[in-house]
């Protein structure tokens, strides 16, 4: 079951590449077990010559450790302003192809770089796809240390998840808490119902002043990849 799971990451993260890539572009490079798949592609066609004159801009120091280790040339916003396709994972998908991304803690970086992209790709296997966000685990918040219970006690009496029976915690890590690649926490939400309305809820959620980023990535993607046992298919926004 393992090995098949791996295979199915494998597909999406070969096929992204192999389809969306084309050499002289800027990559944004996703973070997860999904999107580690994208990236050894990359690596790899560059080392075969099959690709050339790319950069990267991964999404968290672990994604940019790994693009590092493959010899993937690697720049930032800062420099490369407009990213030509991003690729990477995400936890739930929607029919509408909004997502819920960040329970691997790279939210931020991720929202940021991929806001920027021209086409946003995202991997996953059948399993991601969801009727309504938040239903299978957490809805990450990225929130500053400082004060950050009063920041969770604001994010538990937003009206906009007030018929959802929402509970939350402070993301740890081996007995400590969290702490993210932006030297933030997380709190991670859990809905017992789905959200309303997401799009209020997003907004709602941004306006609390602790708050960094929130993990609901809305009208964001233009195409998911995503494998079965059927197979792969493409979904188109
Ligand atoms: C990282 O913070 C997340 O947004 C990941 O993109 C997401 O968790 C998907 O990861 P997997 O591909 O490992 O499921």
């Amino acid at each position: 079951q393992v090995i098949h799971a791996e295979a199915l990451k494998k597909v999406v993260g070969y096929k992204a590449v192999d389809d969306y890539v084309r050499s002289g572009m800027v990559v944004g490079l996703g973070t997860g077990s999904t999107a580690y798949y994208a990236i050894q592609r990359l690596g790899q066609k560059l080392q075969e010559g099959k690709l050339f004159d790319i950069v990267g801009i991964p999404t968290s120091t672990k994604t940019e450790r790994h693009a590092k280790s493959l010899g993937i040339p690697l720049v930032t916003l800062d420099s490369h302003p407009v990213v030509d396709v991003a690729i990477d994972g995400a936890d739930e998908v929607d029919r509408r192809l909004n997502l819920v991304k960040g329970r691997g803690g790279s939210l931020l970086r991720e929202k940021l770089i991929e806001t920027e992209a021209r086409k946003l790709v995202i991997i996953v296997d059948d399993s991601k796809l969801v009727e309504g966000l938040g239903m299978t685990g957490a809805v990450p918040v990225e929130v500053i240390p400082f004060c950050w219970r009063h920041t969770m006690r604001r994010l538990l009496g937003l009206e906009c998840l007030a018929s959802c029976n929402v509970s939350a915690t402070i993301r740890s890590e081996n007995e400590n808490i969290y702490v993210t690649d932006n030297n933030n926490y997380i709190v991670d939400l859990f809905l017992e119902k789905p959200i309303p309305d997401i799009v209020l809820a997003a907004q709602q959620i941004s306006e609390i002043v602790g708050v960094v980023e929130h993990g609901l990535f809305l009208n964001m993607v233009d195409l998911c990849i995503v494998s079965g046992k059927d197979g792969t298919r493409v979904i188109e926004r």
